[in-house]
């Protein structure tokens, strides 16, 4: 049976990663099947009107997806006539949008993507005269912007940059088999906002810092309720804290480390500055030095999920020996266990510990990393296996740490 598609996201660079969080945000639509179809570096949607609404307002939030957008027409390859007329129709909407706003010119961007590259060409042509004539008609000029050949399309960097949606529009034209969808962006990832809000934070680490982007999936694969309390048990600067307050969360942060827990400090205060009601900011934090090993000395309120990059063992330049790795991880396997066992006595039923774990891969594929079926065994907690939606597998790899550790997102439940 074949499915029509009406939206589309753009995966970043970690394709699991974006499709488990996608699914996670859509789960906690409530949306209860999703039809889709990987297609290049896309996920094309079939949502209702109103799951696309609410997804787009969610997507802010989300660290690992670059790109959503409506695909609002669907023509057969061969249908010339109906594919222009629907050309003309989504420009010609295009422009009556910007009209009012009585801007200098109108920007679009082109983005067409088809193996055939005569087709290609084609399209393009047809797109420029209709942008042309509309152009002329309405005595607004248009100016379509350039693309990166190997990028096909603006990247979120030129799209912020050209501003826009503000002042115009992206349009993506998809050939899929013999069909052309086509329709226009509605939101893109700003990665200006994160390298700034890196930039001004006073204290932040090079070695052993969690990435706000990242920061902001893990607490998305957290699933907590609006207001509902969230743990860092190694919070280090605090970047996880601050993007789960960004998601309007209260936090508690535990570090063992004195320096880490004034920088922690210092960040979320600054953070809290910046909003009006500083001091309603200021009472949904606390950071707290202590041993994540004993958390339940240090806290003894329920929390409704715990997120955390933990303690992923000592800076490498180079891998160590295989017989130090595997004691590494022995250690590290007890500090998790340990710190995992609290997190589960601290935690509601169902709620979920977003925990990053380490391994370290040889040649041979072989591979050091701690025992997570004994963790398991130990804690009384269960490994999430798959995700919700497009069956994504946990353990899910997010990349290398200083080139050296790869990482591992796990997700475990308390039942
Ligand atoms: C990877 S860093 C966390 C990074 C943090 N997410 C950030 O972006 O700044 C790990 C932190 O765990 C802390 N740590 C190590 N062992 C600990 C323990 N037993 N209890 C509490 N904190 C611990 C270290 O001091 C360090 O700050």
């Amino acid at each position: 049976m074949s499915v029509s598609f009406n939206s589309f996201i753009k995966l970043g660079s970690n394709r699991n990663l974006s499709k488990a969080e996608l699914s996670q945000i859509l789960y906690s639509l409530r949306i209860e099947q999703v039809k889709y179809q990987d297609w290049k570096d896309y996920l094309l949607l079939n949502l209702g009107k109103n799951a696309q609404k609410k997804l787009v307002k969610k997507l802010e939030q989300t660290g690992s997806i670059i790109k959503f957008g409506n695909l609002e027409f669907k023509v057969g390859v061969s249908e010339k006539k109906k594919l222009n007329d629907n050309l003309v129709k989504i420009i010609d909407g295009i422009f009556i949008k910007y009209l009012p706003k009585r801007q200098k010119q109108l920007k679009l961007s082109l983005n067409i993507r088809t193996n055939d590259e005569t087709q290609k060409s084609e399209l393009s042509k047809e797109l420029r005269k209709i942008i042309r004539n509309i152009s002329q008609d309405k005595r607004f000029p248009v100016k379509v912007l350039p693309t990166k050949k190997e990028s096909y399309e603006l990247t979120p960097f030129d799209y912020n940059k050209e501003n826009l949606p503000s002042r115009g529009i992206e349009l993506n034209l998809f050939v899929i088999k013999s069909k052309i969808y086509f329709g226009p962006t509605r939101w893109v990832t700003n990665p200006f906002k994160d390298i700034k809000q890196d930039e001004e934070r006073p204290v932040r680490f090079f070695t052993h810092g969690t990435s706000i982007k990242l920061s902001r999936t893990l607490v998305t694969m957290a699933n907590i309720p609006y207001d509902g309390m969230m743990l860092d048990p190694f919070c280090g600067t605090g970047t996880i804290l601050i993007e789960a307050l960004k998601q309007g969360l209260k936090v508690i942060g535990i570090d063992k480390d004195q320096k880490c827990i004034r920088s922690s400090k210092t960040n979320l205060h600054h953070f809290s500055e910046k909003y009006p009601s500083r001091e309603k900011m200021k009472a949904k934090w606390r950071v707290q030095i202590h041993d994540s090993r004993k958390l339940t000395d240090a806290i003894q309120k329920k929390v409704d999920g715990v997120v955390t990059e933990p303690f992923l063992g000592p800076f490498f330049k180079h891998l160590p020996h295989i017989e130090e790795a595997q004691m590494i991880m022995k250690s590290l396997e007890r500090l998790y266990t340990r710190v995992l066992a609290e997190c589960k006595r601290l935690l509601k039923t169902g709620a979920r510990i977003v925990f990053i774990m380490p391994e370290y891969n040889y040649p041979l594929k072989r591979s050091v990393y701690p025992n997570v079926k004994s963790i398991c065994e130990k804690t009384g907690l269960t490994s999430l296996e798959e995700s919700k939606f497009f069956n994504i597998k946990f353990p899910i790899e997010i990349g290398r740490k200083h080139n050296v550790i790869a990482r591992k997102l796990f997700i475990f439940e308390s039942k």
